[in-house]
């Protein structure tokens, strides 16, 4: 086997548990079957919005000849993008600053190309999204974990200063964070800058910061949100449009470059951003979904009916003695199971046709995830088991 096929069936081990829940499990077998209540990934159970499909099928009608030509990142887009993240950050992007992106898959990846050296070291914090480890192992990059602080899973900044070392090149933020939904503040973030500016200076070259926001405006109880990119200069932001309009089918995303950060770094991946993302395997969204993107950037799902869903769920599982982490943003809710085998409790709920997502899948097994964006009427279903010790 060449080396590139060993890297790839490395990340493939990390992403094991995931895969083999996903087909192979009992959620593999039944997540199809109209009948279950299900739980368990950041997938639609409803139709999707309206505005989609008219925003989809206007940038699908030609105004010209190159409607359909190669896209890589148009113009309009950009320009559109920097004054409307701009405005939403509260910081001034350039439009060359911003890569349209097949989702936030596809930024990371680019991030991970324009940053990451063979044998560099990511660190990222646990519990943390599947796919950071799979995608640093086929970058050919080294995942570092470190833990988020219980009972209220906040970043600790001793532990990230503890795993930084002489191959350390990146830290990974996600916030809003999947699967806990904690929003990071300022406070945290600022000392997290400092710290990697510290880092920095001990090791001898740069520490750069992947904020990844997917979830950013998914914001409970009129939250609001700080960008590590407007707090750490040396930060890239990867976003996608699929959690907020919950169409991740629809894969449209960006990745951007902080204004803040030094004119000479700036303008370096700037340049290298086009090339990375062709080299890549044209990582751009295709030309319809650039087109729609000033329409669908005014969408979002109803954040009303995740915050009902959310506080539904909450009480009936707090009255059934489960500790329940109130989210911040996202649209996930983050339980613990009762004292006892995890595996025992996934199945009782599996059994009445519930399905979440169990922690062990992200290195948390005395936990479990339920996706908010489960239909009411599974919530309703669900409710009695939820209400109950299982
Ligand atoms: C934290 C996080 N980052 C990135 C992604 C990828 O998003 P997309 O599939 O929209 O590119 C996800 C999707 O679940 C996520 O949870």
């Amino acid at each position: 086997m060449t080396i590139l096929a060993r890297r790839a069936v490395a990340a493939n081990g990390a992403f094991d548990a995931v895969k083999n829940f996903y087909f192979h499990s009992r959620y593999g077998e039944r997540r199809t079957d109209p009948g279950i209540a299900d739980f368990t990934f950041g997938n639609p159970h409803e139709m999707p919005l309206d505005g989609i499909v008219a925003a989809i099928r206007e940038g699908a009608v030609p105004h010209d000849k190159d409607w359909f030509a190669y896209k890589t990142s148009e113009e309009a887009p950009q320009a559109f993008l920097a004054r409307e993240v701009g405005r939403e950050l509260g910081l001034r992007f350039d439009p060359p600053d911003i890569a349209l992106t097949a989702g936030a898959f596809a930024a990371i990846s680019v991030a991970f190309r324009l940053l990451l050296d063979a044998g560099d070291e990511a660190i990222y914090s646990e519990p943390a999204w599947f796919c950071y480890e799979p995608m640093l192992l086929a970058a050919d990059a080294i995942p570092r974990k470190v833990s988020l602080k219980q009972p209220r899973f906040d970043l600790d900044l001793d532990a990230i200063d503890a795993a930084i070392g002489p191959a350390t090149r990146l830290v990974i933020v996600n916030t809003p964070h999947n699967p806990t939904g904690r929003i990071y503040g300022r406070e945290v973030l600022t000392a997290l800058a400092e710290l990697l500016q510290r880092a920095s200076n001990r090791i001898g070259h740069r520490i750069f910061l992947l904020s990844d926001e997917p979830y950013r405006r998914l914001r409970f109880d009129g939250r609001g949100f700080v960008s590590p990119a407007a707090v750490y200069p040396w930060t890239l932001i990867s976003y996608s449009y699929g959690k907020v309009l919950l169409a991740p089918g629809q894969r449209l995303g960006y990745l951007a470059i902080s204004p803040l950060m030094p004119a000479a770094e700036r303008q370096a991946l700037r340049d290298a951003m086009f090339s990375t993302q062709m080299a890549l395997g044209w990582c751009f969204p295709n030309a319809v979904m650039q087109n729609a993107l000033p329409h669908l950037d005014r969408l979002s799902i109803d954040v009303q009916a995740l915050t009902r869903r959310r506080d539904i769920l909450s009480e009936a599982l707090t009255k059934s003695g489960h500790a329940v982490l109130p989210p911040e943003g996202t649209f996930y809710l983050w339980v613990k199971w009762s004292p006892g085998d995890p595996e025992r409790q996934w199945n009782a709920l599996a059994d009445h046709g519930i399905f979440v997502l169990p922690g062990s899948i992200m290195n948390a097994r005395d936990y479990f995830r339920i996706s908010l964006t489960a239909s009411d009427d599974m919530v309703a279903r669900a409710l009695p088991a939820f209400a109950n010790a299982f």
